[in-house]
């Protein structure tokens, strides 16, 4: 059981009940609150009552603000090992130096403490969606935990994040969102987004699960190394001289510090740690302040390749942190990225520790400290050791595990911050709006997607079948569907009356497309089910599109002439790489140019190549592989390359791919004027550069308008 007795507003030491959800203080509004115990039976218990508990941190759980894990969601977080660092001892001189291997968590860092709390806390609550901004290992962590917890996570990561650390939190099934911007702009862009969707924030430092989770630290460093050091005969525990750990927000060393109070308080230990708090050089707002003598920090832009400890703006953490280093003779150093690099290899080569920049900025520290005599050589030490993320390879994911949110693109001088901010979520909503299209004809559903996509940056999902879309909407729950009603397996009707009577999908509007004639038994079961009824044949694909558009409440685009060469300059390639190969005609009959062509699209092996070498083969081609590209002579036998064009204009799922016409000379206006209702790219044969032809081959298949 829990001995969590009240709630404490940290800046005005109002006292309100035990409740892990508090958000503020309902005297002063602070958001700054602390979980307060009955220490003194607490006391009475331990250690004697830990004897044959679980190796986890849930051990300690009379000081936590939930008496028990949630066995659903718990992954026997914390009770990471502690080890001695032998050789590297030896290579400072030094004796007792030990790294709380935090790697050996279940997302390999100790922000799967926090995440283990947070969740629990948050399914307690009845919490189904939660935003959070993170510099990415606290993103791994809760979507981890998220995913067990069947919560949909937000998280909003900063540009600089590494792909790979963003995929492995999409691979958890998270909606990342990546801003361009810096961490401070992603937390404040997150806390906006959460705000106007009515979604559940988390907070960090300030929630009570966050620093809560991270004292589990303190108490098993203690506990530990009471064990290695030998226990008094009192069996009272045992604090190091020294902790230190890296610090971007502060949330670690604030909930350690506290960890080690309490411990102190029950009379388990007998003096609490120095502290050590390290930042990179790039982004070191606490240590400036520190090393000033001031009492708050003034906010810094990163400049760091370290982009785990990238807050510039840390607010009230240093306040507190500032006090504890000051009340017991700690200390707070900034590392170059340079020293923090050549730290790395160190403890890898001579510890065994594979570690990542973040938590190497923590030993290089340690290194200064210990060869400027900051830390004496009789002194113990710990430092948090922190993890290196598996990679998640993009081919299993695809090519829309990441929302991309520019804040920058719309902030023109002109503009205020909080416009560039406002359109930016505008935008970003546009891009969380996602549709699925239902149907078992391929073509069908790439003409829809690809007209949808033209338009809006929407997420297209796409199910061949009743019982795939099925899947696709419990799991991802889309805004609108599009669906097709004759399927093999599972038909339109049967999906549509499984959505209807689950309260989950119930309200996502559907419109029907059906090349069936429909009864009017059918229309009365439709009528009912859905949006509005479209018969295959019987309408323009873009009228569809509009209507649903509209529908989700945007604005459908006037079309423009994206596609004409003159405009290509402004366009970039949008589309991450993705093992699924995209299918390309190359219609050709000079075999010199045809190879060319096919060696050049080659060179990326992202394509699936037909070739036809006459307009008529070309035309059947088209019709068998429904390219997302042609690329078109116009000099060919039987056929020529304008008449090739014309009949693709005459079906109309054929008429929305993009064209790259070859053209052997210089065209004529008159053949200029032809081709450019048709919206093709044009590209000389003589002066053919693969660095031209693959840049005009990506924006033609630019998947967003
Ligand atoms: C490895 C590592 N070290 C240090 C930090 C900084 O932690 P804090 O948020 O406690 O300042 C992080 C934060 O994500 C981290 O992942
Ligand atoms: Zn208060």
């Amino acid at each position: 059981m829990t001995f969590f007795q009240q709630v404490v507003c940290l800046e005005c030491g109002h006292t309100m009940s035990a409740d892990i959800n508090l958000k503020a203080c309902t005297h002063c509004n602070s958001q700054w609150l602390d979980a307060r115990y009955d220490y003194a039976a607490v006391s009475e218990q331990w250690p004697a009552a830990l004897l044959n508990r679980d190796r986890s941190l849930w051990r300690y759980r009379e000081l936590l603000p939930l008496s028990e894990p949630d066995p659903e969601i718990s992954m026997g977080e914390g009770f990471t090992s502690l080890t001695r660092l032998y050789t590297y001892e030896r290579m400072f001189e030094h004796e007792h130096i030990y790294a709380k291997d935090e790697r050996q968590g279940p997302t390999s860092s100790f922000k799967d403490r926090q995440a283990a709390l947070s969740v629990m806390a948050m399914r307690r609550a009845g919490i189904t969606e939660c935003v959070l901004a993170s510099t990415g290992n606290a993103g791994a962590a809760y979507a981890a935990y998220c995913a067990r917890a069947g919560i949909k996570l937000w998280l909003f990561l900063t540009s600089q994040v590494s792909s790979e650390k963003m995929r492995e939190a999409a691979l958890y099934g998270a909606e990342v969102v990546k801003v361009s911007g810096t961490y401070d702009e992603t937390k404040h862009v997150a806390a906006e987004f959460a705000k106007r969707k009515g979604i559940h924030l988390d907070r960090g430092a300030k929630a009570i699960p966050g620093k809560e989770s991270m004292k589990t630290l303190a108490f098993e460093i203690a506990e530990q190394l009471a064990g290695k050091l030998g226990a008094d005969s009192t069996g009272r525990w045992c604090a190091p001289d020294w902790y230190i750990q890296a610090v971007s927000g502060g949330i670690g060393p604030l909930g350690v510090w506290k960890g080690f109070q309490e411990l102190l308080e029950m009379g388990m230990i007998d003096k609490m740690p120095k502290l050590g708090v390290i930042q990179a050089a790039g982004c070191a707002p606490m240590v400036n302040a520190f090393q000033a003598g001031k009492a708050e920090a003034d906010p810094v832009t990163p400049k760091t390749l370290i982009t785990v400890l990238a807050t510039g703006d840390p607010g009230y953490s240093y306040v507190v942190l500032r006090e504890a280093v000051l009340s017991n003779g700690g200390t707070m150093l900034a590392i170059e990225d340079g020293k923090t690099f050549e730290a790395m290899r160190r403890l890898a080569s001579k510890a065994g520790f594979s570690v990542e920049p973040a938590t190497a900025v923590a030993f290089a520290g340690l290194e200064r400290m210990l060869t400027e005599g900051i830390i004496a050589p009789h002194e113990s030490v710990v430092v948090n050791c922190s993890g290196h993320t598996f990679t998640a390879e993009s081919h299993i994911l695809g090519d829309q595990y990441v929302l991309d949110l520019q804040l920058g693109e719309s902030a023109t001088p002109e503009h205020s911050h909080v416009e560039g901010l406002d359109a930016a979520i505008r935008k970003l909503d546009e891009q969380v709006t996602s549709i699925l299209i239902v149907d078992d004809n391929p073509a069908d559903r790439r003409l829809i997607r690809r007209l949808l996509q033209r338009y809006k940056r929407y997420r297209i999902y796409e199910a061949g079948g009743g019982i795939e879309a099925l899947r696709m909407i419990q799991d991802r729950k889309p805004d609108f569907i599009i669906s097709d009603l004759t399927m093999p397996e599972m038909d339109g009707f049967t999906l549509l009356e499984k959505l209807k009577n689950d309260p989950e999908t119930a309200d996502i509007p559907v419109v029907v497309v059906s090349a069936k004639t429909i009864t009017t038994q059918d229309a009365k079961v439709l009528e009912e089910y859905t949006e509005s009824i479209w018969t295959k044949g019987g309408f323009d694909t873009r009228q569809l599109v509009d209507h649903v558009v509209q529908a989700l409440g945007h604005t459908p685009r006037v079309d423009t002439t994206e596609m004409q060469p003159a405009n290509l300059n402004t366009l970039t390639d949008s589309r991450p790489e993705t093992k699924v190969k995209t299918p390309v005609v190359i219609i050709e009959d000079n075999p010199q140019d045809l190879r060319l062509a096919r060696r050049l699209l080659e060179s990326e092996d992202k394509y699936r190549i037909f070739e036809a070498s006459s307009g008529r083969a070309g035309l059947k081609a088209v019709h068998e592989h429904h390219p997302e590209l042609i690329i078109l002579d116009l000099m060919l036998p039987e056929m020529d390359g304008f008449a090739v064009l014309e009949a693709l204009q005459h079906d109309e799922r054929l008429r929305e791919i993009p064209v790259l016409v070859l053209s052997a000379k210089e065209l004529t206006l008159q053949e200029q004027n032809f081709l450019q209702p048709y919206g093709t790219a044009v590209i000389r044969k003589g002066a053919l550069d693969r660095k031209e032809f693959l840049y005009v081959v990506h924006n033609l298949l630019k998947v967003e308008g």
